[in-house]
């Protein structure tokens, strides 16, 4: 039997052709516009989902089995909220907080997961709907490095035109998390911010709130220890939405590097 390309595409769960021998190869159109015909470019790409991500889907990926509370709660979160980004006059979709204290838990990895579900649900619902699927509906932003990113171009010591270049890159990302469907924030919570990166990420989180656009944040800080970081208020709109969803356990970190479907 010819290997077929079901594996490599987050479309396998929905595609009436996946494993099809004559069909599932890497010239398929629907795994082009997921994946790029070299499987690293697409609307996966475009939503900046870490490489080791990026096959996972909510259904579909190892962390499912042990985190089965948090599953419960996201599953029921996914159906509610996927179908009404086609609505008009939709309600209020609530972020989520995937928290634990200990690191190498999963919460990276659903993240991602409920992203690329996410362009999943988008692209195929806007081709029932005879639209043009959206190019990039989600975007996966590093905090902790995008922050890193700041401190690097305002660091007095780094060469003016490199720090230009940072710096448009890094108001380029702050524009697309803004106004993205939905935006999953990695890692909120590792260093404190300066004041000037403070306004900068309140701006982007609260721009998203009062637009009632959705944000997944990931964290080993506890909602209420990010209160003394972050601007409070802005905060306790989120923690009033009760979002948090703690993972248990201990770090799978290095167990399983490869996920293989
Ligand atoms: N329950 C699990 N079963 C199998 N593998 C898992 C499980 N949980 C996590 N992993 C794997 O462990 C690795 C670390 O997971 P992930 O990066 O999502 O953790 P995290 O909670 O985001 O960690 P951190 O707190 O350091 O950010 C990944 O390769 C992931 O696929
Ligand atoms: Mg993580």
């Amino acid at each position: 039997m010819r290997k077929t390309n079901e594996k490599n595409c987050i479309l396998r769960g929905v595609c009436v052709k996946a494993g099809s021998e004559s069909h599932c190869n890497k010239l398929c159109p629907l795994y082009n516009s997921m994946h790029g015909h070299k499987g690293i470019g697409g609307r996966v790409a475009m939503a900046n989902i870490p490489k080791d991500y990026q096959k996972m889907t909510i259904s579909h990926n190892p962390v499912r089995e042990v985190q089965k509370q948090a599953y419960f709660l996201i599953d029921r979160w996914a159906k509610k909220f996927f179908p009404l980004i086609f609505e008009e006059n939709a309600e209020r979709i609530k972020p989520l907080y995937l928290y634990s204290k200990e690191v190498g838990t999963g919460k990276t990895a659903t993240a991602a997961s409920i992203a690329n579900s996410f362009l999943v649900y988008t692209f195929t619902e806007a081709l029932k709907r005879g639209q043009q699927p959206l190019e990039r509906p989600v975007y996966f932003l590093d905090f902790n490095q995008w922050q890193r990113e700041f401190a690097a171009f305002n660091n007095p010591k780094i060469p003016r035109d490199m720090g230009e270049k940072m710096a448009r890159k890094f108001y380029e990302i702050r524009d697309i998390a803004k106004d993205v469907l939905l935006l999953v924030v990695d890692d909120i919570g590792i260093e404190d911010p300066s004041n000037a990166f403070h306004g900068i990420a309140h701006d982007l989180i609260n721009h998203r709130l009062v637009n009632w656009l959705p944000t997944i944040f990931t964290s080993n800080v506890e909602m209420e220890d990010l209160l003394l970081r972050y601007d409070k208020r802005l905060f306790d709109r989120i923690r009033d939405h009760n979002s948090q969803i703690e993972f248990i356990g201990t770090s799978h970190r290095g167990m399983r590097q490869d996920f293989d479907v």
